[in-house]
């Protein structure tokens, strides 16, 4: 197969757009696309200031370095979680985080996620009893509040984080199995700030399947954690990716096409989200945690807090 710009060997196929690349015409058309994706979703401009959420693994990673390449003002942000799993995910995670700001000259902001609440993820999880025996959920809601928390204090216009088609498809898949009509109203590319405690959040990768953003990664020589986090194995998610990759097997493009008309039902209306501040996507009031000061849809503590509290 020859890349479709300059005839030589190329690095990938990508099927859904009928687009072979080689090693130096892909990096490239990922770096374009990426911008026209910002662009389009008007995700955020060259004056504002990018805070990247990174785990140490390829997408969050790879949207840094594009960001980087594009001359955006994007610094990083990772939580160490205190996730060991035999091998140290969570140390090996945030070293490859460090590595990758120091090679190119980022900032990186380090949260000690343990450290700010006496345990480590898997320890908090075992007292509330929120994740039964995953971590998954409590984690999911540490991560949020830390770095809403992050871009709040560091006076970031926007967050940024990583996922990939892959993770948007399975969680509109999941999402529509159960018409879970305030997860619909959530999702999408670039969700607005409708909270003092909030900053508009993107997903410069969401039009980019997993394979891709591999390839970008491996083709760039982006060191990142090829481990996923322990605690995911056997979860829904990965099962809907599973059911997913199935289906694009026999239907290329059938992953991209099921997102991007989800997306343009939402611009006619279906599911559309409310921009107006004090309002949930959904249109649900707002409160605010009188301890955090971050949004709540029930008065009083932040589920956060009330988390918190309960280890106390
Ligand atoms: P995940 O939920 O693990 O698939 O991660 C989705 C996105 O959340 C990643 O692409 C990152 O942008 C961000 N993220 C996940 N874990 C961390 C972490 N430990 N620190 C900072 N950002 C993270
Ligand atoms: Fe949080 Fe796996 S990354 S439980
Ligand atoms: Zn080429
Ligand atoms: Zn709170």
């Amino acid at each position: 197969m020859k890349c479709r710009k300059c005839s030589q060997k190329a690095v990938i196929n990508m099927r859904q757009h009928k687009l072979a690349l080689c090693t130096e015409h892909f990096p490239e058309w990922i770096v374009e696309q990426t911008q026209r994706f910002i662009q389009k979703y008007r995700m955020f401009t060259h004056q504002e200031r990018v805070l990247v959420a990174v785990s140490g693994g390829k997408d969050s990673l790879s949207l840094w370095d594009i960001l980087w390449q594009l001359g955006y003002n994007a610094d990083g942000v990772y939580i160490a979680l205190g996730i060991d799993g035999g091998f140290g995910y969570s140390r090996k995670s945030q070293v490859l985080c460090k590595e990758f700001a120091t090679q190119r000259g980022l900032k990186l902001i380090v949260v000690d996620a343990p450290k700010d609440i006496g345990l480590t993820i898997p320890e908090l999880a075992a007292i509330t009893q929120r994740g039964k025996d995953k971590p998954c959920a409590v984690c999911g809601l540490v991560k949020r509040h830390i770095l809403d928390r992050v871009a709040k204090e560091g006076q970031y216009d926007v967050l940024a984080t990583g996922h990939n088609l892959d993770d948007e498809a399975a969680v509109l898949f999941g999402n529509t199995l159960s018409w879970n009509i305030g997860y619909l109203h959530r999702q999408s590319p670039v969700l607005a700030a409708r909270h003092a405690g909030l900053v508009r959040k993107v997903k410069p990768l969401c039009r980019f399947y997993e394979r891709e953003m591999a390839a970008y990664a491996l083709v760039r020589g982006i060191e990142y954690i090829y481990e996923e986090c322990p605690h995911a194995e056997g979860s829904t998610t990965i099962y809907y990716k599973t059911l997913l990759n199935q289906l694009e097997t026999d239907r290329p493009g059938a992953k991209l096409s099921f997102y991007l008309a989800f997306l343009q039902a939402k611009e006619k209306g279906l599911f559309a989200h409310t921009e107006e501040e004090g309002f949930g996507a959904g249109g649900e009031t707002l409160y605010t945690c009188p301890s955090c000061g971050g949004p709540t849809t029930v008065e009083g503590l932040c589920a956060y807090c009330r988390m918190v509290e309960k280890v106390k």
